[in-house]
């Protein structure tokens, strides 16, 4: 058993549950006419003026996104959320086993998704460091899991964790546990998700190890509904960029002049989200005018399915390697357990 001996927490409500990990939105109050942030700006602008036009997935979650963001994953068509929770409940001893006690808990993201309490009640780690982008979710989150493991030592680093970062001394040589849940890393490209994981092993450490969710791929009748659900919930979510955009862009976009779409990409083995207009529109962002024609698309996200080789081609790639593996009865997500290990030269 671990030496539990303090507790940090700092102010702040519960958080909602996951976000892009790679968020760096202000999730300040949206007040109109405020100061626009200028990254968001630069993203729009150049976005709409490219083809095929694309607005980075990070700007999903202001305030009202990361509401949507947690609604979605309460549907019954989003499998993912709950399928992952149902495989840590299922073989939390063994993941226990494998990573051992008094494991440092590094996770890639603020951890305030409802996972993070089901791993560190398993795994008895001696510390937990939440990493953050974001130092108010990041504040948030560490306060709701210091008020459920009080005797847990938190450390969260406010930092991006795309490059390598400085871990708190603090958790001195204890063994390390990275986690990154909610196969966020099928939110990036194969190029993107290689150097993240290869960021990730040099944060950690040789001989650490890593949690990772990831999601399979399956039939399009399961995929499609996850990203384009009954109630209309995801479409909304999609929608609210354009919302956003008006709110604090200055923008005049006919929001209901656009619909969501969601299509499998089988070539890029991915869900593709997409705002696509219903007929020919015209707008102005911030005094910048545009014109989409009617069936053209705004892409707004990618979430990348990966078969259980793929995904451990995609380990390796990135530096990992896969010693288990554990899935939910129907293959739908994996949560795979790797080794940042140096790789024994080619024969
Ligand atoms: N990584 C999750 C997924 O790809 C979460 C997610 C990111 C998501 N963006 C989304 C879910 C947009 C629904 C819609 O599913």
């Amino acid at each position: 058993m671990a030496a539990w001996n303090q507790a940090t927490s700092r102010g702040g409500a519960t958080a909602c549950e996951a976000r892009a990990r790679t968020n760096s939105a202000s999730n300040a109050p949206e007040r109109v006419h405020s100061t626009p942030n200028p990254a968001f700006r630069a993203d729009v602008l150049a976005g709409l003026s490219t083809r095929p036009r694309a607005i980075p997935a990070r700007w999903f979650y202001d305030r009202r996104g990361s509401e949507l963001f947690e609604e979605i994953t309460h549907l019954p068509e989003y499998y993912l959320t709950r399928v992952e929770r149902s495989i840590l409940v299922a073989h939390a001893a063994d993941i226990a086993e494998l990573t051992g006690p008094a494991a440092a808990v590094i996770e890639f993201g603020s951890g305030s998704s409802a996972k993070t309490p089901l791993l560190l009640s398993a795994v008895a780690p001696s510390a937990y460091v939440p990493i953050d982008i974001s130092g108010e979710f990041l504040r948030e989150s560490a306060a709701a899991l210091a008020d459920q493991f009080p005797e847990l030592p938190i450390y969260p680093v406010e930092g991006d964790f795309l490059h390598p970062l400085e871990l708190p001394p603090e958790i001195g040589d204890a063994p390390r546990l990275g986690f990154f849940p909610g196969s966020t890393i099928g939110n990036m490209s194969a190029a993107a998700a290689v150097d993240l994981l290869r960021a990730m092993a040099d944060t950690v450490g040789q001989g650490s190890k890593l949690l990772i969710g990831i999601d399979r791929i399956k039939p399009t009748n399961v995929l499609i509904p996850a990203y384009d659900d009954a109630q209309g919930v995801t479409a909304e979510f999609n929608l609210n960029l354009l919302h956003r955009i008006n709110r604090e862009l200055d923008g005049n976009l006919p929001v209901s002049a656009f619909r969501h779409v969601a299509r499998w990409n089988d070539t890029e083995a991915r869900i593709e989200m997409h705002l696509e207009a219903t007929h020919d529109v015209s707008f102005a962002i911030d005094g910048h005018p545009f014109a989409i024609s009617k069936g053209k698309t705004i892409h707004t996200e990618n979430s990348h399915k990966y078969g259980p080789r793929d995904a451990r081609l995609l380990l390796r790639a990135g530096a990992w390697t896969p010693v288990a593996e554990w899935t939910d009865r129907d293959g739908q997500f994996a949560l795979i357990l790797a080794e940042a290990r140096p790789v024994p030269a080619a024969p």
